[in-house]
């Protein structure tokens, strides 16, 4: 986050033209903010940025009170969130519940979009993968890493479609003259998925579920069969 602080300070110094915003309040979104605490720095540093904007296009006069939307799924603790908002907070709070993987806002309401470390994950696991009879049966693996071309194909072809849908949400619900800034994870050009350092992670993983599945299926067989005894005893 820090790393990527003084990229989206310099890019709404240079790119957001605030002057084209004529509406109070001046309205962020966290798309998949999590509980905290990244999204309350993450947001903090925006506010102040767009602050200095104001004051750069001379517009002192004009500086418009901040509303911060933070998204995440219906399943997100956001009681944690609340009760540790920053006491300190230039901004007022508020949740929006669901899934970008569609429209969150009205039309042309929202002046600044953020979304850190949460666009790589997928609406849905890919159907293919969990099926026997296609190529890309993902068999004993939770990621592409080391699994067949077809099953990478399968997941970028997800990712793929989700983007569209996120993308095309965005642009909709974005003012004109807006900026939308993603932190995402990628993979260099030209470096296999298994000598990514989170390629060997989710390859490790995996292997840890396997195991952990296998032990549960030995449970069940086991306490199954107990279980079948002690209805015959009794
Ligand atoms: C790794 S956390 C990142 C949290 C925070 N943005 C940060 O940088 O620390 C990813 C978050 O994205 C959320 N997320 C994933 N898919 C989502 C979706 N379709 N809609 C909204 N939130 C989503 C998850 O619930 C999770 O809280």
């Amino acid at each position: 986050m820090n790393v990527s602080r003084t990229m989206i300070e310099e890019a709404i110094a240079k790119k957001l033209d605030v002057k084209c915003f004529s509406s109070n309040p001046f309205r962020l979104a966290d798309l998949g903010c999590s509980v905290g605490p990244n999204t309350f720095i993450a947001m903090q540093h925006i506010v102040e940025a767009v602050e200095r904007r104001y004051l750069a296009q001379g517009l002192k006069s004009e500086m418009p009170e901040f509303q911060v939307f933070f998204n995440d799924h219906v399943g997100n603790d956001f009681n944690t969130l609340f009760a540790s908002l920053p006491t300190e907070r230039r901004y007022f709070a508020c949740g929006v519940p669901g899934s970008f993987h569609g429209r969150l806002f009205p039309e042309s309401s929202i002046h600044f979009m953020f979304s850190s470390h949460a666009l790589h994950w997928l609406s849905k696991v890919p159907e293919e993968l969990l099926d026997k009879n296609s190529p890309a049966w993902n068999r004993g693996r939770i990621h592409y890493t080391s699994g067949p071309e077809e099953v990478s194909h399968a997941y970028a072809a997800q990712f793929e479609h989700d983007m569209e849908i996120f993308l095309s949400a965005r642009a909709k619900e974005l003012v004109v003259g807006g900026m939308i800034v993603f932190l995402i994870l990628a993979l260099p050009n030209g470096i296999p998925a298994s000598q990514n350092p989170y390629g060997i992670m989710f390859d490790l993983l995996g292997s840890c579920l396997m195991d952990m599945a296998k032990e549960v299926r030995r449970m069940i067989f086991y306490f199954g069969i107990r279980k079948v005894n002690l209805t015959s005893n009794s």
